[in-house]
């Protein structure tokens, strides 16, 4: 068999940094320390060694507002790898009265053409027996998160009836909830009067999602998931509004994680007053991007631990699909893209100026989501015996984002311009040389489903917690005749 050594690096994980060398065998990691001999041989003089990248937030293909998203699992991954990310999580978007093995398959059949490993979560986008049925048998495959979309009425939105009934089940089984917490009759209220306002033009979109939409329904969130025993998983959060209701309830001992996104980190509002509509249209997401004060508490929660992990919700759609919504906001596709940026942009933005140590950058892109999707330390670990997912990180790399040079499929990147510091020299994709030095050598196809494990320990903590701490009948002495 042959092997492949990682040699002349710094080895860093989410708790340690120290030089040694990598070998791998059979895709995965077989040896750590110094003077390691393999066939090949990969140079990582002046390099850190970490675990590759896991984006836990990614639509690829997405059937969305009448479109598809433009990144498939062949154009997505390969972005990924090139990027520095070796496992991507897709969300499972079942139809309204359609199974969720069902919905299953469909993803199934789309993602044989990954370049790197992935999971899915599965969406919960109605609610009724056969759901309640399917859940165990999800989990049963390996996939142990659930997302709930609190926003998008009439569309993908559940209402607090089917979220509690959701939340409920997945508490008993012991799965994870998922929210995108924006609240959606808001919004939608907010939709039609800016239309009746004469707002048709990008910025509205943004005017229609206020900090307050996704502050309220993140607190309600997390208080139905606290009644309901379940774990909570906030996505894509963008506002102080939202931070502070989950920095609240984790220090009041909810179990809550929450996921910033690298555009939320980096992009401000201003983008969406561009006098170019296809620049304004072209980042146009849910939530928007915010003012740059809400910045500053996305990058305070990471470095205090009340923000877990960063993602992309990684959404790519092309102009000519922004253009749907030229005459009405309410119309353009929502997403952007980010899935090859985000660990450059992380690295350049959160190490290099000193808000983040390299071993925090290690946790939020990789090491928190794997223990969080049940995962680790198959993935998110540089560990002997963990799949051989590493990125040879070259923080000197630098180079300037442009659609141009990309792998994503789409005509713009929303990061076009920016400097990045902090590179891959490689990148592998159990123990394959998916990125060698700048040269895409990605494999169509090699690409693995990843099960995870549902005995997720916080979940048990929580039931146990719950359980113990559950209603109960007090028992009484001298109960008075009945009827009395
Ligand atoms: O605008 C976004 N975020 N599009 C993707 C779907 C979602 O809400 O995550
Ligand atoms: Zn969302
Ligand atoms: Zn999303
Ligand atoms: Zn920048």
């Amino acid at each position: 068999m042959a092997s492949t050594v990682i040699k002349g690096g710094t080895v860093v994980t989410h708790d340690l940094s120290y030089p040694a060398d990598v070998l791998i065998e059979g895709g995965r990691i077989a040896d750590i320390g110094p003077d390691l001999r393999g066939d090949e041989v990969l140079d990582a003089t002046g390099c850190l060694v970490m675990p590759g990248g896991i984006d836990p937030h990614t639509h690829l293909e997405m059937p969305f507002m009448g479109t598809y998203s433009s990144d498939d699992f062949e154009s997505g991954t390969r972005a990924a790898l090139a990027g520095g990310t070796t496992m991507v999580v897709d969300f499972v978007l079942p139809g309204q009265g359609q199974g969720l093995l069902d919905g299953l398959q469909m993803w199934h059949n789309k993602s044989g053409r990954a370049n790197c490993d992935y999971s899915y979560h599965m969406a919960v986008t109605w609610w009724g027996e056969q759901v309640w049925n399917d859940i165990p048998k999800v989990l049963d495959q390996g996939i142990t998160t659930f997302k709930h979309f609190m926003a998008y009425k009439g569309a993908l939105m559940v209402n607090d009836d089917e979220l509690f009934a959701s939340f409920r089940r997945l508490g008993e089984l012991g799965g994870i909830a998922l929210v995108h917490a924006e609240n959606g009759d808001v919004v939608a209220e907010l939709q039609r009067k800016l239309l009746e306002e004469g707002n048709r033009g990008p910025e509205a979109h943004a005017y229609s999602r206020p900090p307050q939409v996704e502050g309220e329904a993140t607190n309600r969130a997390i208080m139905i998931a606290d009644m309901a025993g379940v774990p909570l998983y906030v996505v894509h959060v963008s506002s102080e509004d939202a931070h502070e209701a989950i920095r609240r309830a984790r220090a009041g001992g909810k179990r809550v994680w929450g996921e910033p996104l690298i555009q939320h980190l980096t992009l401000d509002d201003s983008e969406y007053r561009h006098p170019d509509w296809d620049h304004a249209a072209r980042r146009v997401m849910s939530p928007p991007f915010r003012d740059r004060k809400h910045q500053d508490s996305l990058w305070a929660g990471l470095q205090s631990g009340s923000l877990s992990v960063v993602a992309t919700d990684h959404c790519a759609f092309t102009t000519e699909q922004k253009r749907f919504g030229l005459n009405d906001f309410t119309k353009i596709p929502n997403g952007t893209g980010g899935l090859e940026d985000r660990m450059p942009m992380l690295w350049t933005h959160g190490v290099a100026t000193g808000r983040l140590t390299p071993n925090e950058f290690v946790a939020v892109t990789s090491t928190n989501i794997a223990k969080i999707l049940g995962c680790y330390p198959r993935k998110g670990a540089v560990m002997v015996g963990a799949d051989a997912d590493l990125v040879v990180w070259d923080p000197e790399k630098t180079k300037t984002i442009t659609a141009q040079a990309q792998q994503s499929a789409i005509d713009y990147n929303v990061f076009e311009g920016h400097e990045v510091k902090g590179l891959p020299r490689f990148t592998l994709t159990r123990g394959f040389v998916a990125i060698h030095d700048g040269e895409v050598r990605t494999r169509e196809g090699h690409g693995q489903f990843v099960a995870r494990d549902r005995a997720q320990p916080v979940a048990k903590a929580l039931s146990t917690w719950k359980e113990l701490t559950a209603p109960r009948p007090v028992t009484r002495t001298g109960v008075p005749a009945s009827g009395v």
